[in-house]
């Protein structure tokens, strides 16, 4: 097993060690989990797609403490200048054409000829950039095709013993991966709705679309439909619960109905998970993987998952659940 260890001095500087020495060691962001390596070692950064069984062709996110270092490995218009300065740092990745000569390992950017920066705004994380000394590329800490993990735990779970150390800090704040957003041609688009949305990047760029990846050849391969799916179907826009499914609740379940009888709220807890019971839908974001990877058990039939407003952080939750949805 790998070891999970309490963030505190010690051991910030033993991640940030065992980072620079090649090492894989999981860490804590305020998104959700990463898988992190030094992106500048081809074979650290290889061992990240051996460990969570990723397609080669899905490139990663450069984590970097400040925008000085992000400007060293991408091309910063004035139009990323801005945004970064605004948002970073914070849950917002950024798409920018690579630095020529840019030592980052071509594997970190699959080939292409944009890379994705991120300036995270986690405490611990911020630590283990400083002390590390270079960049670090994280995806996020989980088996491919499996949902996030916004707790060491659920990190363990997923990932078991492939990774060598595990940075504990709790759960993650934002619990949905960060935007991402395409700075690299003339029209910037998401390719990823997260906590910053298009209505907070609207004065900054104007209107700014989403693309949801559901095309033939998505510009982002992490937006393959399938994605973040447990391993039991998910039904969406449930408004009762069939005979055993387990409920992902959203808001007030006062009169939702069991199939064959009896109401939801009576469901034994394990078979009942409310991710906002006042319809927050941060408090929502924050607890989506974590309840769905709870809920996820063989026993249970399915996963019944009441509707969500598709408003502000709402798109990006709703977005997380049809990849959830898909099957096959
Ligand atoms: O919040 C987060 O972003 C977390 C934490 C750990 O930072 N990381 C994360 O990484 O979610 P990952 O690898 O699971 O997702 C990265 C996404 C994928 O959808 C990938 O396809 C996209 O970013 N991406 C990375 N580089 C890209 C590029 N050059 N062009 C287009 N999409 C890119
Ligand atoms: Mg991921």
């Amino acid at each position: 097993m790998s070891r999970i260890v309490v963030a505190n001095d010690q051991s910030i500087a033993e991640a940030a060690e065992l980072l620079k020495a090649g090492a894989l060691v999981v860490l804590p962001t305020e998104t959700v989990y990463g898988l992190g390596a030094n992106a500048l070692d081809g074979r650290a950064v290889a061992r990240i797609f051996e460990a969570k069984n990723r397609p080669q062709f899905n490139p990663l996110i450069v984590h970097v403490k400040d925008v000085e270092a992000a400007a060293e490995f991408v091309v910063m218009d004035e139009r990323a200048k801005k945004i970064a300065e605004v948002f970073w740092p914070g849950p917002l990745t950024l798409i920018l054409p690579r630095q020529e000569g840019s030592a980052i390992s071509d594997l970190v950017s699959a080939g292409l000829d944009t890379l994705a920066v991120r300036v995270p705004s986690h405490k611990v994380m911020r630590q283990v950039m400083i002390q590390a000394g270079v960049p670090i590329a994280a995806p996020s800490a989980n088996a491919s095709g499996e949902p996030s993990a916004t707790t060491p735990k659920h990190v363990a779970e997923s990932l078991g013993d492939r990774i060598d150390f595990i940075l504990a800090a709790g759960a993650c704040e934002v619990g949905l991966e960060s935007t991402v957003l395409d700075l690299s041609g003339d029209v910037p688009v998401i390719l990823r709705p997260g906590a910053i949305t298009p209505e907070d990047l609207q004065p900054y760029l104007g209107i700014v679309d989403i693309d949801f990846g559901t095309h033939e050849k998505p510009k982002s391969p992490g937006q393959l439909l399938k994605h973040y799916a447990p391993s039991i179907p998910v039904r969406l826009n449930a408004v009762d619960v069939k005979k055993g499914e387990a409920l992902l609740a959203f808001g007030s379940i006062k009169f939702m109905g069991v199939e064959g009888g009896g109401f939801a709220k009576d469901l034994p807890e394990e078979r009942l998970k409310n991710l906002s019971e006042d319809g927050d839908l941060h408090e929502a974001a924050s607890h989506l993987f974590m309840m769905l990877r709870e809920l996820d058990q063989p026993e249970h039939k399915a996963i019944a998952v009441m509707n969500i407003p598709n408003t502000g952080l709402g798109v990006a939750i709703n977005d997380r659940l049809k990849r959830a949805a898909q099957q096959g």
